[in-house]
């Protein structure tokens, strides 16, 4: 698929399965990342590529994260937050690591990372892998950073899911960029 393709097509997949992307292919979507713009060059993006067994450790994360929102959580919705980590082969978790004080503000870092994030979907799209952009609790809890190995400053973007579709591409919306333009006042 040519890039124009995937800049105009590009759907989320929220069922993945193994395999995830080849070591080949994650460094292809970690070198889309790296060509985001950003403003002032922080170089703001951080990313923890987490496959296999590794994946507990975030399931770990997750889990303490539900305990600390929910203390008194049943063993079963500590299991389902456990299992969120595993619905797909590969995870980056992908943070903004942010520069306090500078004078390219905290925003424009953050938009920087989700740049970067939205790269890795294009890369991963018009590679035929597919990817889900989540967030959730898990991307304002101080504790989930904090076992992250972050600072409360910082700010998970994502936790971009990927791995092959394991459903069919859901059809595009009908929309049209008409819809979003405005005229000066
Ligand atoms: C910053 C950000 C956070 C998101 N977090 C979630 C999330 O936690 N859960 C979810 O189901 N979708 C989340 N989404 C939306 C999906 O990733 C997806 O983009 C949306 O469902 C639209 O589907 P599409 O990408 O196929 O157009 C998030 C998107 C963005 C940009």
């Amino acid at each position: 698929m040519d890039t124009l393709t995937a800049l105009t097509t590009r759907v989320s997949c929220p069922r993945l399965a193994e395999p995830g992307p080849s070591d080949e292919q994650l460094d292809l979507l970690l070198r889309a990342a790296i060509r985001a713009p950003d403003h002032g060059l922080l170089r703001p993006w951080r990313f923890i590529v987490l496959e296999g067994e590794q994946r507990e450790r975030l399931g770990d994360i997750m889990e303490a994260q539900l305990l600390e929102e929910q203390p008194q959580a049943d063993s079963r919705t500590r299991e389902i937050a456990r299992n969120k980590a595993l619905r797909a082969p590969t995870i980056i978790v992908v943070v903004a690591d942010i520069t306090e004080n500078h004078k390219i503000p905290a925003w424009e870092q953050m938009l920087a990372v989700g740049a970067a994030v939205q790269n890795m979907m294009l890369a991963a799209y018009e590679i035929g892998i597919g990817a889900m952009w989540r967030t959730g609790a898990m991307a304002n809890s101080d504790l989930a950073k904090s076992m992250l190995g972050f600072a409360a400053k910082d700010q998970v973007i994502a936790y971009l899911y990927l791995g092959t579709p394991a459903i069919g591409l859901k059809s595009l919306p009908d929309d049209a960029p008409a819809d979003y333009i405005r005229q000066l006042p």
